[in-house]
């Protein structure tokens, strides 16, 4: 825990993943993917014409994670089932796009941040609570649009539209695209960028023309900007190959040996790819709970995501999955009761049947007094 606070629900496993900075390790495939991104944007726009940004820090205000962002009183996203706070007014930042607004107050109008973002979240090979962003954002003068003849909206959509595109292909070679409609409160239009790779459709990015209210709260209410998000391990993943999450965050050096700066190629075509070595093998552990009941306003002291979270407080990244396997409703009793099964499994080493089952006794009983559950 940081903070003594009531409202903190930061583990210590968390924490001691601030300050890794694994995007700026420049032979890390999330700092190989951060470069060959910024290196698109000086090819394109000409060399420093959009800053970098890489150090922020990533516990910010709730101001700047939500409201900055306009993120509406009652979105889920505030929960604290979602979102890590250290005191009720600050949180670990959920999206790198708690940044667009100091940014653009500071000045900044063509820039790109990358930094580390904390979600609590369901546990699996994709699904880490720390993971990394890259945000974009241009701000566009009047005469930009004025000499062209055109809508500012329109100069700012086609521009975001052919730039992003210009970067998938950088990134994935000639490959298949297209846009489909999304909803972002920050920005209007807003849309997602997907590619087809490897036989499926698979989501790039997230982007849009910035909310004017934006732009005025940064006293730039007589210009436009675009903006995008993506996700670094995504990209990571399916570019190099690498088949799990948690492996970003592996020392070993048989991971680590594998990945140099400079060394990517557009789609991974000609690349060298990951080599997976031989995994150690799972431990799987079920465990079934009855529900507690709900409170009166509705609300269940029991998650998905709580759960997650306790299994991460006691197993740290020997956590490979949770995944709900059995759910049934007793009527007579009205009780829901869950089988939930937990697959551990280290990235570096074997396993001893002591430890985990350490582990778990640890997690089954912060089941009982966290979560409020009976176990069966
Ligand atoms: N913040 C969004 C997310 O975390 C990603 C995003 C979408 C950023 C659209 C943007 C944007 O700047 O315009 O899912």
């Amino acid at each position: 825990m940081i903070t003594g606070d009531a409202n903190n629900n930061v583990t210590d496993h968390i924490f001691e993943k601030i300050g890794h900075n694994l995007h700026k390790r420049p032979d890390h495939p999330l700092g190989i993917i951060k470069s060959v991104i910024e290196d698109y944007f000086d090819e394109t726009f000409g060399k420093d014409t959009f800053t970098s940004f890489d150090d922020l820090y990533p516990v910010v205000t709730t101001f700047a994670n939500f409201d900055s962002v306009l993120v509406p009183p009652d979105h889920v996203s505030r929960s604290a089932n979602d979102t890590y706070y250290v005191d009720a007014e600050n949180v670990l930042r959920c999206h790198t796009s708690a940044h667009q607004l100091e940014m653009l107050k500071d000045g900044a109008t063509k820039f790109l941040v990358t930094g580390d973002v904390y979600r609590r979240d369901s546990i699996d090979a994709t699904h880490f609570p720390v993971f990394h962003q890259m945000e974009g954002v241009r701000v566009f003068e009047k005469e930009e649009w004025e000499s062209k003849g055109v809508e500012a909206v329109d100069l700012a959509r086609d521009e975001l539209r052919t730039t992003l595109e210009g970067l998938a292909r950088h990134l994935f070679g000639d490959v298949e695209m297209r846009w489909v409609d999304a909803y972002f409160p920050f920005t209007e239009p807003s849309m997602e960028l997907e590619i087809f790779f490897k036989g499926e459709w698979l989501e790039v990015l997230g982007c849009g023309v910035m909310e004017m209210q934006i732009l005025e709260e940064a006293g730039l209410g007589d210009k436009r900007a675009w903006a995008f998000g993506l996700g670094l391990e995504r990209l990571a993943m399916v570019l190099f190959d690498v088949p799990d999450i948690r492996l970003f965050w592996s020392d070993d050096k048989r991971f680590t040996k594998q990945f140099e700066a400079g060394m990517f190629k557009a789609g991974g075509v000609d690349m060298r790819k990951f080599k997976p070595y031989s995994k150690y093998p799972p431990c799987l552990k079920d465990v079934s709970f009855w529900l507690p009941e709900n409170a009166e306003d509705g609300t269940n002291l029991f998650s998905e995501n709580n759960l997650c979270e306790v299994v991460r407080d006691a197993a740290g990244s020997l956590v490979e999955e949770v995944k709900l396997i059995d759910e049934f409703e007793n009527k007579k009793k009205g009780l829901t009761s869950n089988c939930f099964r937990i697959v551990y499994r280290s990235m570096e080493r074997s396993l001893t049947d002591e430890e985990i089952n350490a582990i778990q006794e640890k997690v089954r009983e912060n089941m009982v007094s966290k979560l409020g559950v009976e176990l069966r």
